[in-house]
């Protein structure tokens, strides 16, 4: 199914597409099922994402213990010039975009450049999309935007059979670190389809102290413990469950070896969990845990290294002073 929402007065410059995908596990609540018939039990990050979770995600950013957002933006805010000096004028798109806020420094440069402005954010949330659109629309007068509300997998497939202007992917705020090697592979193979031609820009976060990384995934108001806990939630609402978040906690760790964060849910006291749409019934037992998310962190010359592998030519990265986080451009060949 594939539905356009027109907003009336805005509608020339703002198209927003719901997608979704059948040829993929991940829309019918699969991954649910097979993640929590495994031992041990998982559950895939793109949860967090209700517009509950969202918005605590957009908290997190704020927090003093999470340097990710705040460290990228100030990278962003010193290199978008030479980001722009090299891409030249581009149509940029945007995987997980969220609030968008990042994505206003490059806006602001190339809008400075005279450069034609027009975005393509996809992201999972639908009311956060739609909400950010609008401000951007009102805050950038030339501005073009084309919205997929979707999966990445779905809205890839979808990009790499539209037309060919010069383009740029976005993938900020380290969400390369939710994946495994294994599905970064698949990952980069979408993005190369996609992209035939153009230039890519990753965000990633860095390997640090252990205090810091752990800071920061368990700040000290308990916003990443609700954000893990939302997940539950998100899940009743979605697929008709009974999930008691009251059972659960909040737990996450550095894992020195694997070089990634690791987030669980760990359940308090042995009970039986139904998801009436999946029809599906999942025992817990006490102190059983329920993976909810990795984050890696990564070295940034193995990156660009691995990158080249995969087909995108690495052009220059930039980091702050202090090393924690990294930006690079690639170009796709
Ligand atoms: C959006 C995946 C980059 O891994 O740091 C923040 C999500 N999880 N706090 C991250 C997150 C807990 C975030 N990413």
């Amino acid at each position: 199914m594939t539905l356009i929402k027109d907003n009336n007065y805005l509608n020339t410059r703002l198209k927003i597409k719901y997608i979704q995908d059948h040829t993929q596990t991940s829309d019918n609540g699969f991954d649910v099922i097979q993640g929590l018939t495994q031992q041990p039990k998982i559950l895939p990050p793109r949860y967090f994402y209700d517009e509950q979770g969202s918005l605590l995600f957009e908290k997190i950013c704020d927090l003093s213990e999470y340097y990710p957002t705040r460290t990228e933006a100030e990278i962003l805010q010193n290199y978008a010039q030479e980001i722009a000096k090299y891409t030249g004028s581009c149509e940029l798109i945007e995987l997980g975009s969220g609030s968008s806020t990042k994505t206003r420094l490059l806006l602001d440069v190339y809008q400075s450049l005279d450069y034609p402005l027009c975005y393509v954010p996809i992201d999972v949330s639908g009311t956060i999309l739609e909400d950010s659109a609008k401000q951007l629309l009102n805050d950038y007068k030339g501005l073009q935007i084309q919205g997929i509300v979707g999966t990445y997998e779905a809205a890839l497939q979808m990009l790499s059979s539209r037309s060919s202007s010069s383009k740029m992917v976005l993938f900020l705020g380290s969400t390369l670190g939710n994946f495994s090697q294994t599905e970064c592979d698949r990952f980069f193979a979408q993005i190369t389809a996609a992209l035939q031609s153009g230039y890519f820009l990753l965000g990633i976060d860095l390997q640090k102290p252990i205090e810091i990384l752990e800071a920061a995934y368990n700040d000290s108001q308990g916003i990443t413990a609700a954000f893990n806990l939302n997940m539950l939630n998100h899940l009743n609402q979605r697929f008709q469950g009974n999930f008691d978040l009251s059972l659960f906690k909040h737990w996450a760790f550095y894992n020195t070896q694997e070089h990634q964060i690791e987030m669980h849910l760990i359940c308090q006291k042995s009970h039986t969990v139904y998801l009436a749409a999946l029809d599906l019934t999942v025992d817990f037992q006490e102190g059983e845990t329920i993976q909810t998310e990795i984050s890696r962190k990564f070295n940034l010359s193995q990156m660009e290294q691995y990158l080249e592998t995969q087909g995108l030519k690495p052009l220059q990265s930039w980091t702050d002073p202090q090393k924690w986080f990294g930006l690079i451009l690639c170009q796709c060949r």
